[in-house]
């Protein structure tokens, strides 16, 4: 069957490339349908985009004609994929804050198919804040965003923000067509839990605990000991979890990111806490220990700021262990019937993985190389290690890896007869 793309294109510089990525699509089998802004048309014309697309171009909301033949409900569904690209600055805040004030924005609003955008823009406009979160939120919302590339910019300066090229594009669009797993935002609005109109979701019933993010242990006041960790891939995780019908418990680390759709998300602060709030929300079908814990804390946090004392030598710090909480959930008589634990490598992975399985009493270990740049990053190598052997993925970004782990996560727990 044909795969169907629903282009629309926002007016930025970049909007030139789209005409390129229309033909390369088609070169590739894919239909696509195209539709611009009304910015957009400073840039490309309708009469171009018509000609390589070999489609109708939609340009207006209240085109009184086009709404008689075909509804933008229906525009909007029509498709496998929608791809906004370019993805001006403006575009993607108006999709963020669920604004539907064009024919683009109402269609990015109506859809329930999956979206990936691609930002292009000004280095500055791409690292102001409003735009970071506005990122941020579409991205806890389930679109996918591309990374723009840097260097360059039609503007003169030098920087991030530019759209990557259109052979880019068009790999990761077809990356996108073959994922087995609904990859958009179906949450339902009312409720916050997943709409799977009508689909009950391979996870219905069954209730996900997760943790994500590092936990802080304090010296004093101002200090802590911790381990580095973002909390995206557990995030991500969760998200993916309640996107498969799955009842979530997240129980996050200090991090900064939004709660993902249909999520219960309990926040604590230290190993002792994450431990007290996971075996609170225990029973679990299934439980994901992304967590990077510390692994020491203080013997006795100090209760005033330690200050320097002169004499050039540090203040002794006392360590203990922390509760194992993998281990300890692992071990214990409320262990869920998939668990799940995820280690950071730098070297030998998959041997220290496979080590890890019968130490925590884990189901599956989940082991990323973190000698590149995972931490903080959008992309995760990961490798599966589970009694059955071992399992590589591919480099895939952290939605992915979730999107792929739920999806195994679901098939375990189907197949098993008890
Ligand atoms: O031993 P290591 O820290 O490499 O193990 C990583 C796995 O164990 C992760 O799943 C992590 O969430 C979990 N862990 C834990 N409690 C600790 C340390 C690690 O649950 N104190």
């Amino acid at each position: 069957m044909t795969q169907r793309i629903l282009l629309i294109i926002s007016g930025g510089i970049a909007a030139y490339k789209s005409l390129e990525l229309v033909r390369l699509l088609r070169k590739r089998g894919i239909a696509v349908r195209a539709v611009l802004t009304e910015s957009a048309k400073q840039f490309v014309t309708p009469l171009s985009l018509g000609v390589l697309t070999e489609d109708q171009v939609f340009d207006a909301l209240f085109d009184l004609k086009a709404e008689r033949e075909i509804g933008h409900i229906q525009l909007s569904r029509q498709a496998d994929l929608v791809v906004v690209a370019p993805a001006t600055a403006n575009i993607l805040a108006r999709m963020a804050n669920g604004i539907a004030d064009d024919l683009a924005t109402t269609l990015l609003l109506a859809t329930d198919k999956p979206v990936l955008a691609v930002p292009a823009m000004n280095v500055r406009m791409w690292r102001h804040r409003a735009t970071q979160r506005n990122l941020a939120q579409l991205r806890a919302d389930g679109v996918h965003v591309m990374e723009p590339d840097a260097g360059e910019m039609a503007c003169g300066e030098y920087g991030k923000g530019r759209m990557p090229e259109p052979a880019a594009i068009a790999a990761e669009i077809e990356r996108l067509l073959t994922l087995p797993l609904p990859v958009a935002p179906l949450a339902d609005p009312l409720t916050g839990q997943p709409d799977f109109a009508g689909d009950a979701g391979p996870l219905a019933g069954r209730h996900v605990l997760i943790t994500a993010g590092p936990t802080h242990e304090p010296i004093d006041p101002v200090r802590y000991i911790a381990n580095r960790s973002s909390g995206k891939q557990g995030f991500a995780i969760a998200a993916a979890a309640a996107r498969a019908g799955a009842r979530v418990t997240l129980v996050a680390g200090p991090v900064h990111l939004p709660t993902p759709a249909g999520v219960d998300r309990v926040d604590v602060e230290t190993a002792r806490d994450m431990l007290a709030a996971v075996e609170a929300a225990l029973p679990a079908d299934a439980a994901i220990m992304v967590a990077a814990v510390a692994d020491w804390r203080t013997a006795d946090a100090a209760g005033q700021k330690i200050k320097k004392d002169g004499s050039g030598q540090p203040a002794p710090l006392a360590l203990v262990e922390n509760p194992d909480i993998l281990a300890t959930i692992g071990h214990s008589d409320r262990r869920p019937p998939l668990l799940i634990g995820f280690a950071a490598e730098t070297q030998k992975i998959a041997e220290h993985a496979q080590a890890k399985l019968a130490k925590k009493g884990a189901d599956w270990i989940v082991a990323n190389d973190v000698s590149g740049d995972v931490m903080g990053g959008d992309a995760n190598a990961v490798q599966i290690v589970t009694a059955a052997g071992l399992e590589s993925w591919p480099v895939l970004p952290k939605d992915q890896v979730a999107a792929k782990l739920i999806e195994k996560v679901a098939n375990a727990l189907a197949a098993r007869t008890d």
